[in-house]
């Protein structure tokens, strides 16, 4: 058996350290004077997405390392074995296979014996079926009223992405159909549960709980406090017929609806079976809009748009599996990563999209990245000797150029930045002053979102001034990006655009041999947070605690008797 080698051992590796060693040297500015063909060097469009990747600090020869440390790292086979639904998730022992949600019907996908295409099919449409008696206003209340607000109950990959894309796409909601709003309550602390419970009516309030495990602390204490609210508003009203008081039993069913891997825990909660929704252990929570957890974007776009955004990130699979390293969008944009995080020390990453449609999308990447590739143990579970996931945050370009671009332009640290846009905007608009106005303003985004990135670049050079400004006046410049411009933000294009960030968090996985698929890190402090709990309600003693901790529960102790 060939003997493993970790990343940093291999020969592309050390070729790349050698290269980066001169091109650490080079300011950007030199790179695009000495090649006039940049752009089209390092742009490649597919998909309707045009990704331009010729900001990054690199040249030809970097890329051709790059490409044969992919190939040195078997990434083609661990592409072929993600998609064809081997156990590529080994701290778990399964697949992950959130790329099957999305294969076409016609497909055939046998894993292990079952064929998972016909299941996949089978719960759409089921879903589809919920879709169109909410939308037909014939999902009623227990007090026989149609539902008009729906509330998703759930928190990560049970929220962020279903939040992000039913905004991207609230244009593309069906017209005729009975309106239901959707909205999103995650928080443990009830906050936002609180402000919905305020305003809403309960005979027409409808509750998705949704969680793949069905025990997360954060999504059951908010669904408690709805059923606590539901049953305490409704129980005093007549049911349908108006002859008995509603029970408890059709209020939990008519403002229920459960989506989990558990049908037992959903069951057991009192989730009626017809009002089920399931998905499997081989989806991954932050990996799952694609199926039953995208409930609040079928509602919000109707099933014919939902099935795009599928196809979308079906097309980017097929570009995925079948496209050449060298023209592959999430080989490529995974590569610069690992230039950056790894030959040029640069471990901080701005999401900055601009367009206001995309707001939750830096939210929704930063569970994607760091949730998935923020690790140190190789798959083989050995310490890893170099950077993996670099801190990544982001909000919309224009709002974060009046709050952090200073430090991106002046600060200290190195930061590599995404610049996302689409091509075409307003074009639906009717009346046509409005359109100008908003046209005028989408090229004026777009403006900004080119200067940023040339500036970002150029440093100084970006203007033709005469003398050396001030030290507090200049910029260094030299701070790589990469700009994704999509034609136009569709169901299509945003269901391709997920895709190439899924894709790419595979392949710098892949690279730094670690498993994207587990999140072990996040539960210490879920059993943690269980004991503080029994300590601050008084059923345990605090001695064991380090001071700190005792001073804040104490504190708080006595501002609750106080
Ligand atoms: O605690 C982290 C996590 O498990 C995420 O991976 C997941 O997306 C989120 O919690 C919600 O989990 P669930 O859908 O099981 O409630």
């Amino acid at each position: 058996m060939a003997r493993h080698h970790t990343p940093d051992q291999l020969a592309a590796w050390q070729a790349l350290e050698r290269h980066a060693r001169t091109l650490r040297q080079v300011h950007l500015k030199e790179l695009f004077v000495q090649s006039e063909c940049r752009w089209s060097a390092f742009t490649r469009t597919v998909n309707g997405l045009t990704l331009d990747l010729s900001k990054q600090r690199w040249n030809d020869e970097t890329l051709g390392h790059l490409l044969a440390l992919a190939e040195e790292a078997g990434l083609p086979g661990a592409i072929e074995a993600l998609l064809s639904g081997q156990r590529v998730n080994v701290s778990e022992n399964r697949p992950a296979l959130h790329t099957a949600l999305r294969l076409p019907a016609e497909a055939t996908l046998t894993v292990e014996g079952d064929d998972i295409v016909a299941a996949v099919h089978e719960s759409l449409a089921q879903m589809e079926r919920l879709v169109e008696r909410l939308h037909a206003g014939q999902w009623r209340g227990a007090t026989g009223k149609p539902i008009r607000h729906v509330v998703n109950l759930g928190v990560g990959g049970s929220d962020l992405g279903p939040l992000m894309v039913t905004h991207a796409l609230a244009d593309y909601r069906p017209e005729d159909i009975h309106p239901v709003e959707v909205h999103f309550a995650s928080t443990m602390d009830g906050s936002q549960l609180a402000d919905y419970l305020a305003r809403f009516n309960p005979e027409t309030t409808l509750f998705i709980l949704s969680s793949k495990s069905f025990t997360t602390i954060d999504t059951l204490s908010n669904a408690n406090t709805a059923k606590d609210w539901l049953l305490g508003r409704l129980s005093e009203h007549d049911d349908m017929a108006g002859s008995d008081p509603v029970s408890a039993e059709l209020i939990v069913r008519q403002h229920f609806i459960g989506v989990s891997a558990s049908p037992e825990k959903m069951c057991a909660w009192g989730i009626a079976p017809d009002h089920q929704l399931m998905f499997w252990e081989w989806v991954g929570g932050r990996y799952s809009l694609w199926g039953t957890i995208g409930l609040p974007i079928a509602l919000i776009v109707g099933m014919a748009h939902f099935r795009a955004l599928l196809a979308g990130a079906h097309a980017m699979d097929n570009h995925f599996r079948q496209a050449p390293l060298d023209q592959n969008l999430p080989v490529l944009l995974g590569l610069a990563g690992i230039w950056n995080v790894n030959f040029l020390d640069i471990r901080a990453h701005s999401i900055l999209p601009y367009d206001g449609r995309l707001e939750y999308f830096a939210a929704y990447l930063e569970q994607l990245e760091m949730e998935s590739n923020g690790k140190s143990v190789t798959r083989q579970g050995e310490e890893v000797g170099y950077s993996t996931c670099p801190v990544l945050w982001g909000q919309l370009g224009p709002n974060a150029q009046h709050a952090f671009y200073q430090l991106l332009h002046q600060g200290t640290q190195p930061v590599v930045c995404d610049f996302i846009a689409p091509l075409k905007r307003y074009d639906d608009i009717e009346d046509p002053d409005t359109q100008r106005h908003l046209k005028a303003q989408h090229r004026l985004a777009l403006a900004n979102c080119f200067a940023q990135s040339r500036v970002l670049m150029l440093g100084d050079d970006a203007v033709d001034e005469e003398g050396t400004p001030p030290a507090h006046k200049r910029y260094r410049g030299n701070q790589p990006s990469t700009t994704v411009l999509m034609d136009e933000l569709t169901p299509h294009t945003l269901g391709a655009l997920i895709a190439l960030y899924e894709h790419k968090v595979f392949v710098q996985a892949v690279i730094w041999d670690i498993n994207p698929f587990d999140q072990w890190g996040v539960e210490l402090g879920k059993a943690i947070a269980k004991e503080t709990q029994a300590m601050m309600e008084g059923e345990s003693a605090l001695d064991s605690l380090d001071a700190s901790s005792q001073g804040l529960i104490r504190t708080f102790r006595a501002a609750e008797q106080g």
